[in-house]
């Protein structure tokens, strides 16, 4: 089968290109780097250094192709409340070029990898499907916005769709130097400088973390299953619910090293417990968590180990500084 795969130079495009190549499928990929690193792109797949943005291009990439897995997306929620246009551009926006293309080439199933961001400040946790989302932020928006228009034009159009959420995903190739985003390679990227780890408010937020081999055997399932048509499904596991100060002192201690975290004040709508239930993804998906946070954390820490800790990148360009943008970015504080 040809499948095509966006975001194929990121964490969770790279796995998932992988595991198509090792199933035999052709599989098309394309990146603009802007997230991913370049050592993640597997060079068995047609790879294009393309921008999403790009309609022609993607009308090009997507031709002959049965399946699109949709993961490229500036995946960046805290910092979408200060650089709204960019965040939304490389979330909403894409999505419609790769979507409009994706339909006019007769693609059989678009695959959309959204976030637990829709959700957004929901009073119960865990988050189900069935719950009506409230996103709090531009990434949220954009992403629920995206699922929304998915669902609309299928309907005009008879495509079959499904919608992933995965949530706070780890293990190897995630972008650790990146200053706004994935608390969990920024803690360890700093802790192997011999830093200490840097929270947002007192540490007390809950999260659930799941392992990327995990996520990657559900979206295979979702290109693949006639079950999963038409479905928005939770990805990661709904045990393990641990705070980000948890979340240090677990680092510390594979790291061995004692934990004093640098605490900074809140970021503003961070949602404060998160968490999404499994259990539609161990109905339809027969979805079993093989790793627990420990073992996901070892591999990380590997990793970055293994391809050299790195100084923070400041890349991205935030659009509104003020009184509200978070310190750690105006004065590069990574
Ligand atoms: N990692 C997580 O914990 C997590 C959680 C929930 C949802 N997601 C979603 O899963 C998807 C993959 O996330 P990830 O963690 O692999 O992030 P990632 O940043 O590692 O990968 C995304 C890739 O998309 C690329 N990209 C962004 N804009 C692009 C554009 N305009 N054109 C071409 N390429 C572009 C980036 O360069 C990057 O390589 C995203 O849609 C993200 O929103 C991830």
């Amino acid at each position: 089968m040809k499948i095509f795969i966006t975001g194929a130079a990121g964490f969770l495009g790279s796995h998932l290109a992988d595991r198509m190549l090792e199933l035999g499928h052709e599989v098309i990929g394309c990146d603009n780097y802007i997230g991913g690193y370049q050592d993640n792109v597997n060079h068995k797949m047609e790879f294009h250094h393309a921008d999403c943005m790009d309609l022609a291009k993607m009308r090009e990439l997507t031709k002959g192709c049965e399946i699109v897995y949709h993961c490229a997306s500036t995946a960046y929620e805290g910092l979408s409340v200060f650089s709204p246009h960019f965040v939304t551009m490389n979330t909403y926006q894409i999505t419609m070029s790769v979507l409009s293309a994706s339909i006019e080439n007769r693609v059989r199933r678009f695959v959309y990898c959204s976030s637990m961001a829709r959700y957004g400040f929901l009073p119960v946790v865990p988050f189900t499907e069935e719950m009506t989302p409230m996103p709090l932020d531009p990434y949220g928006i954009a992403k629920l916005a995206s699922e929304n228009t998915i669902v609309n034009l299928a309907k005009v159009h008879n495509f079959e769709y499904a919608i992933a959420v995965p949530h706070n995903i780890i293990g190897a190739r995630q972008k650790y130097d990146d200053p706004f985003r994935n608390v969990a390679a920024i803690m360890i990227n700093l802790m192997l400088q011999g830093r200490q780890p840097i929270i947002y408010g007192d540490g007390e937020q809950k999260r659930n973390f799941s392992f990327v081999q995990d996520c990657i055997y559900c979206l295979e399932k979702m290109a693949f299953q006639d079950n999963v048509v038409g479905e928005v499904i939770n990805i990661g596991p709904d045990d393990e619910f641990v705070t980000i100060n948890e979340l240090a002192q677990v680092i510390g201690k594979l790291l061995n090293m004692e934990v004093k975290p640098d605490y900074y004040p809140d970021r503003p709508m961070e949602v404060k417990h998160a968490s999404c239930s499994a259990d539609k993804a161990r109905r339809l998906l027969n979805y079993k968590p093989n790793m627990t946070l420990e073992a996901g954390l070892t591999e990380m820490i590997n990793y970055i180990k293994k391809r050299g800790v790195l100084p923070f990148e400041y890349h991205l360009d935030v659009e509104i500084k003020n009184d509200k943008t978070p310190k750690t970015w105006t004065n590069r504080l990574f």
